[in-house]
């Protein structure tokens, strides 16, 4: 299966939610979904050094790279480190309005100069073998997406990208924290549809407010070639992921949560083994029985005991028997 295929669906990149415990987690529920990391900015790998932000396990492929900047030379540089890590794809992040982003000049912002975000994409696909890809958003404050979302679209893919995922709606640049931009802008799905007639030869993912993989296949099977989810595929991970490999692939068998939550143990084990603490591998599973019976006490147990001194895989062990119970 290549690159594109596995872009059927994909994992969001999120910050402080996607990391490679996360990501390992995800992985362990579909083979074939596409993952995303948080975003790295290119002056932190480039200028910082900070060579660590790029770690990650090898059963997390395929696993994109997202970086966030928009000076073109150190994009460039930014990528070769992380096809040199092993990324299977980099993404640049043109779609989050954070402050400390737009101070930067980089996410949302770069929708009003799609010039510049072409000239990062040339430079980062001259400098890397992997594909280099780009998460927009439908425009930004006043800008019309009708205008400018094709003209984006056209000028970053001649310069070199042909495979976008596009947050269908806005970010207001002002006036909305980071959280009311994921969630207030309204979400124009026909305009991501429009772009899919209008632009045959770019693979075109919809991002946005999706929730269940029922919507999911509803979008593929209406020509969309693929489909990112963020928040529901954190806290409801069965929902989206367990049965992904089947429905999207076609290929496998659907995940059961509890071997997936024994299946971390032994990853548990050598996080604590290498210094690391128990909370940063099980607060991404807290999400793993949301809505199925025991799922309260599971929550409940992980997140109370996993900060206590001590505390190890056992906890995960003894959070799944009133789960067990319960079924
Ligand atoms: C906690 C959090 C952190 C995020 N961090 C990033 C990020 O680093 N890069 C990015 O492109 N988008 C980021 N996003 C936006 C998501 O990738 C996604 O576009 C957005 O949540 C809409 O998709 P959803 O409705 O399926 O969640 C973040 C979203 C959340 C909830």
């Amino acid at each position: 299966m290549n690159l594109s295929q596995h872009a059927r669906l994909s994992v969001a990149p999120m910050m402080d939610w996607t990391d490679r415990h996360c990501r390992y987690l995800h992985r362990l529920m579909s083979r074939n979904v596409l993952l995303y990391t948080e975003m790295v900015t290119a002056p932190a790998l480039v200028r910082g050094g900070a060579l660590h932000l790029l770690e990650y396990s090898p059963q997390e492929h395929p696993v994109a790279l997202q970086l966030g900047g928009s000076d073109p030379e150190e994009l460039a540089q930014a990528a070769v480190l992380g096809a040199k890590a092993g990324y299977d794809e980099i993404n640049l992040n043109c779609g989050c309005p954070s402050d400390r982003v737009q101070s930067g000049t980089f996410g949302a912002v770069l929708m009003k100069d799609p010039g510049r975000v072409a000239e990062c994409v040339a430079e980062m696909t001259r400098a890397v073998q992997v594909e280099v890809t780009v998460k927009c958003r439908i425009g930004v404050d006043d800008q019309d997406p009708a205008e400018v979302l094709p003209e984006f679209l056209s000028r970053v893919g001649a310069a070199g990208c042909q495979r976008f995922t596009i947050h269908a709606r806005k970010a207001w640049l002002q006036g909305l924290s980071p959280k009311e931009n994921r969630d207030i802008p309204p979400l124009d799905y026909d305009l991501v549809q429009r772009m899919r007639s209008m632009f045959g030869g770019l693979h075109l993912s919809v991002n946005g407010g999706i929730t269940s993989l029922d919507q999911a296949e509803r979008f593929l099977e209406a020509g969309l070639d693929g489909v990112m989810v963020g928040r529901a595929a954190y806290h409801d991970p069965t929902a989206i992921l367990a049965q992904a490999d089947r429905r999207i692939y076609g290929e496998g068998s659907d995940s059961d949560p509890v071997e997936v939550a024994r299946q971390m143990l032994p990853y548990i084990a050598a996080h604590l083994e290498a210094g690391g603490k128990l909370a940063q591998v099980t607060r991404h599973m807290l999400g793993l029985f949301a809505g199925r019976p025991g799922a309260r006490h599971w929550r409940r147990i992980l997140s109370e005991g996993a900060h206590r001194p001590g505390a190890g895989p056992e906890l995960v062990e003894q959070a799944l028997d009133p789960v067990m119970a319960a079924a």
